[in-house]
């Protein structure tokens, strides 16, 4: 595991678009789980002006929406796929077919996580998980306690991630309280992670996450057992002890 401290959010975000960039250069056609929620927006949007001035070829890149609520169609404004679809696929020109979603609105959310991981299968796995840092420490909607093998699946949302998800939508009371999201083993198998993280909100959980003993208490703390993970964190997100760079994992 790699540790990449950065000043602040405007040098997250154009750390975070290399790092995606690195990856899509290396394969155009890339399976890349992306994540909502704001911190990779920046990363986005300095991915979408590469995408302009002609520095990012994406139209062979395959996209994996990596969660949402359970019962809200893609054009409510709380869909998460809505907000990949606005914040990164139309940004880029990512060809609607090479996108993959989770469909939360199936009438079987369960069968539509069965067929989303047969289609990240089906890929070959993930080359990258675009993941951000929940307060409860989730990854995607794999709230705590979780496996390190916990797969696709509907949620019962937790307190924390409904409070957050408050944050996006106004009130608690518009929040859904189950979700579906990628597993942990497929976003674990992924080639590379690269796990985004910006301000001091979320520094606790972050240490506890990379340097206490892995635990379905903390699912980011799984990250310490994958195989290639860059955390990449502003200083507000990094405590003393992880200023310094990587990590032996
Ligand atoms: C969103 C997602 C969530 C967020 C996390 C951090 O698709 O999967 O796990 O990445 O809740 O959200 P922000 O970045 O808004 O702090």
């Amino acid at each position: 595991m790699r540790v990449v401290a950065v000043q602040d959010y405007r040098a997250l975000s154009v750390a975070g678009a290399d790092a995606i960039a690195e990856v899509i250069g290396a394969k155009p056609s890339a399976a890349v789980a992306v994540a909502t929620g704001n911190t990779p927006l920046g990363a986005y949007d300095e991915l979408a002006g590469r995408h302009r001035r002609g520095e990012l070829p994406t139209a062979r890149l395959r996209v994996f929406q990596l969660d949402d609520y359970v019962g809200v169609r893609p054009d409510d404004p709380r869909s998460l796929y809505g907000w990949m679809k606005r914040a990164f696929v139309d940004p880029l020109g990512v060809p609607p077919e090479r996108v993959v979603r989770l469909a939360g609105d199936a009438a079987d959310p369960e069968a539509a996580c069965a067929a989303y991981a047969q289609a990240v299968r089906g890929a070959g796995g993930l080359d990258l998980a675009i993941l951000g840092l929940g307060l409860n420490g989730h990854l995607g909607f794999n709230e705590p306690p979780c496996d390190a093998s916990a797969p696709t699946r509907v949620v019962t949302l937790t307190e924390e991630s409904v409070a957050s998800s408050a944050g996006y939508w106004g009130s608690r009371e518009v929040v859904p309280t189950r979700g579906v999201t990628a597993g942990m083993d497929l976003l674990l198998a992924a080639r590379r992670i690269l796990l985004l993280v910006s301000g001091a909100s979320k520094r606790e959980i972050l240490r506890r996450a990379l340097l206490e003993p892995p635990t379905g208490a903390l699912p980011a703390s799984h990250l310490q057992r994958a195989a290639d993970v860059v955390v990449l964190a502003d200083r507000a997100a990094l405590s003393e002890e992880l200023s310094g760079g990587t990590l032996e994992s």
